[in-house]
């Protein structure tokens, strides 16, 4: 896999004076079937989460409130996206190294997955990332 496969995707966005209303659908919106929905929240400043690449799992990220950058790695280029609006996400795919980090005051991390969690599908040394996308 490389960078050029990661990609933002916007969403529809009905507005309304009563509220702005977004939503999303498997296949539709997002190139993979969500098995899985997970969120990472209050977390302390300076932190950083992830670090860490997948060898099957596709995954869309959304800032749903406040803000964070998404490093991006395919091994050979880095790529930095800020996400801070909840009409949007950043799609990764399998084996692209990821670290979330930069956390505003009170951010929410939406991820959604296209599989359940399986510690056998993380790959987290950085140089087993390297040796594995290699032979992709
Ligand atoms: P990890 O995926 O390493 O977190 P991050 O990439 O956000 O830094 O997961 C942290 C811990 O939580 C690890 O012990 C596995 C556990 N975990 C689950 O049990 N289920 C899940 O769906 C996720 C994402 C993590």
């Amino acid at each position: 896999m490389n960078l050029s496969q990661c990609r933002i995707i916007e969403l529809p966005k009905i507005l309304d004076d009563r509220g702005n209303l977004t939503f999303i659908e498997e296949c539709t919106h997002i190139p993979f079937e969500i098995k899985r929905a997970y969120w990472i929240y209050d977390v302390p400043g300076g932190e950083f989460r992830g670090s860490h690449a997948y060898k099957k799992l596709h995954e869309f990220i959304i800032a749903l409130s406040g803000s964070f950058d998404v490093l991006l790695d395919d091994g050979y280029e880095k790529k930095k996206y800020s996400l801070n609006r909840s009409y949007y996400g950043l799609y990764v795919p399998n084996m692209i190294w990821k670290s979330l980090e930069n956390f505003s005051t009170n951010a929410l991390c939406l991820i959604l997955s296209s599989e359940v969690y399986k510690e056998e599908d993380y790959i987290r040394n950085y140089e087993d990332f390297k040796r594995a996308n290699s032979q992709f």
